[in-house]
């Protein structure tokens, strides 16, 4: 199968390579797996008090397509608003990196892992209130 250039660099260079704490309250944290291939993705975001993703990282263990989709991804969330991260598709990872058909589950489990991870997020905000992180 002929891979895009940029399926190719984003492989040979992923941006963003890492973890992040995910115990932090800052810190929202995705994991999913691909029923299609077995391939797991982790994507992790750190958010600023104003609502704005100030860095991006992931470990995917599984084939070229998937790393490439998570390693654009994080590079398209930074600076973005959790709403604007939640509304990145699948599709448009796809295209920018002309992923063929049989490759298109890799972009959707990047938009899989965004979205859990902004949902991550959100849950540790609403938990905020409710006495276990109680100021004093
Ligand atoms: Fe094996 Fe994706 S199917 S790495
Ligand atoms: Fe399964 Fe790419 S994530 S083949």
């Amino acid at each position: 199968m002929a891979y895009s250039d940029k399926v190719i660099d984003h492989y040979e260079n992923p941006r963003n390579v890492g973890v992040l704490d995910k115990d932090a309250q800052d810190v929202g944290t995705g994991m999913v797996g691909a029923p299609a291939c077995g391939d797991v993705m982790k994507l992790q975001i750190k958010v600023g008090a104003d609502g704005v993703i100030e860095d991006a990282k992931f470990k995917t263990y599984g084939c070229g397509s998937a790393i490439a989709s998570s390693s654009l991804l994080t590079e398209w969330v930074k600076g973005k608003t959790l709403a604007e991260a939640g509304e990145i598709k699948n599709t448009q990872i796809a295209e920018e990196l002309a992923l063929p058909p049989v490759k298109i589950h890799c972009s959707v489990l990047a938009e899989d892992a965004i979205k859990a991870a902004i949902a991550n997020y959100q849950e540790k905000h609403q938990g905020k209130h409710q006495g276990r992180h109680q100021d004093q």
